[in-house]
């Protein structure tokens, strides 16, 4: 490392956080070593195909001047700061599992030398970065903000938006030391517009579980209103937009099947279970667990109701679901709703065939399903079209008018005038 030039970087973990971030660096000319435990997809990188919807071919061809994907954790050795991207997961009893990391983070201590700074992504409970990692790193006989920097970082990236990236989205972090958090920051100048210092690793990791929390407690309330309101006979999407011209004190959240994805079902317990270290109870993060992942039964409560006014019952009945991806325009079904929707129609004796564009097939339930295209026949053969997803590419007004009944839980179909479309 030279000068005011930042050195290379090796990045472990290229999912949906690390491969942007990796690209982002490549792009600035800076030497990027991508690590993944995933052969499949080095070879996909190296053939310079994407695996990311947000990020085309084209981009990882382009960046291959500067970015080297492999396997070889041995290749952190050859760089100056090492970013780790690995999953953290919830395990079976819904406890942070943060096993990717320690794994990783041993593979860092095997090549971890004098000079490097360490920065981990991964979002976790306030407390692993000084707890865990420090004492990994520390094993190998260096000393943290003497021979080598730690710091934490929160990833923001938000798949599928195309208006937020990598350099246009703000970057926190806090370092061990005031000398790691410094060299956290010049290392992320070169690709982020701007950098937030914080005075600790747990005050970046409290950072990005709050933002979460915020979220998924948000999201619960609008949620529970939605049911009220359906109770009421009081369209939820017309109050929410209502709502929204208030021009000060209010940010608008929508309802729908409920949360998913990597993040906002996750992230909060991370902080609920480190609460109960410190004999706190986080209420807010319970209540919106129950009230978000209750969400699927609901949908199918509503399925039910929606079949009913047809004088149909479930039992029976041919669902096509529209959208099996968590979010619009993005095809991650981790944690999605969906899962839950498809295993309550199928023990009420339905039937469950999907369409999703980003999704051609995934296996669930001992079986692989695959992705039907969306026809006349498909659309008039199903007893009820289940919008749970509401990618952009759906034509709404097709659908609407072939489909024999649809329920929308996203207020996505322009069903006005159609006496078929029921909302969520
Ligand atoms: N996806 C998001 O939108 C998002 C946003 C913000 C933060 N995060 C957080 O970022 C972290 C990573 O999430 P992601 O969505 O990128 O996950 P991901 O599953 O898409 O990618 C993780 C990658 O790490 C690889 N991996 C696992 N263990 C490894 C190891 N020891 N060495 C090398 N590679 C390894 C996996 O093969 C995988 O390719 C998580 O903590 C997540 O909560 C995710």
């Amino acid at each position: 490392m030279q000068g005011n030039s930042i050195g290379t970087v090796s990045i472990v973990g290229l999912g949906y956080v690390g491969l942007p971030l990796a690209l982002a660096f490549a792009e600035k000319g800076i030497r990027v070593i991508g690590i993944d435990k995933n052969p499949d997809k080095v070879k996909m990188l190296e053939g310079g195909r994407s695996y990311i919807e947000d990020i085309t071919n084209k981009e990882i061809r382009d960046a291959l001047d500067c970015f080297y994907p492999t396997t070889d954790v041995s290749l952190i050795s050859d760089t100056d700061n090492v970013i780790i991207c690995v999953p953290t997961p919830l395990s079976k009893t819904r406890e942070p599992d943060i096993s990717y990391i320690i794994s990783a983070a041993n593979d860092v201590a095997g090549h971890l030398r004098r000079g490097m700074l360490v920065v981990l992504e991964s979002t976790t409970y306030p407390g692993t970065t000084e707890e865990v990692l420090k004492s990994i790193f520390e094993e190998t006989g260096l000393r943290v903000g003497e021979d080598f920097c730690l710091a934490f970082s929160p990833e923001r990236i938000d798949p599928g938006n195309k208006s937020f990236n990598v350099k246009n989205t703000p970057k926190v972090v806090g370092g061990v030391t005031r000398r790691c958090t410094e060299r956290a920051v010049e290392l992320y100048s070169r690709i982020v517009d701007r950098v937030v210092p914080v005075s600790s690793p747990a005050t970046a990791e409290a950072v990005k579980l709050l933002e979460n929390t915020f979220r998924a407690v948000n999201i619960a309330l609008v949620n529970e209103v939605a049911q009220l309101c359906h109770r009421m006979g009081i369209d939820v999407w017309e109050v929410i937009n209502a709502a929204a011209t208030k021009p000060f004190g209010f940010m608008p959240f929508y309802p729908g099947p409920g949360i998913g994805g990597h993040c906002i079902p996750v992230d909060p317990l991370y902080l609920s279970w480190k609460a109960k270290l410190f004999n706190f109870r986080t209420r807010f993060i319970e209540l919106a667990d129950e009230i978000n992942s209750k969400m699927p039964e609901y949908v199918v409560y509503r399925l039910f109701e929606t079949l009913n006014e047809v004088g149909k019952s479930i039992k029976g009945a041919r669902i096509l679901i529209l959208g099996v991806a968590y979010k619009k325009d993005i095809g991650d079904i981790r944690e999605s709703p969906v899962l839950e929707i498809i295993k309550l129609i199928l023990e009420k004796g339905g039937e469950v065939i999907y369409n999703d564009p980003y999704v051609p097939e995934f296996d669930f339930l001992g079986k692989r399903w695959s992705s039907l295209e969306i026809t006349d026949e498909v659309l008039e053969a199903s007893d009820c079209v289940l919008v749970h997803t509401d990618h952009s590419v759906y034509k709404w007004d097709y659908i609407a008018k072939k489909a024999r009944l649809v329920l929308d839980t996203r207020n996505a179909v322009n069903g006005a005038g159609l006496g078929n479309v029921y909302k969520l």
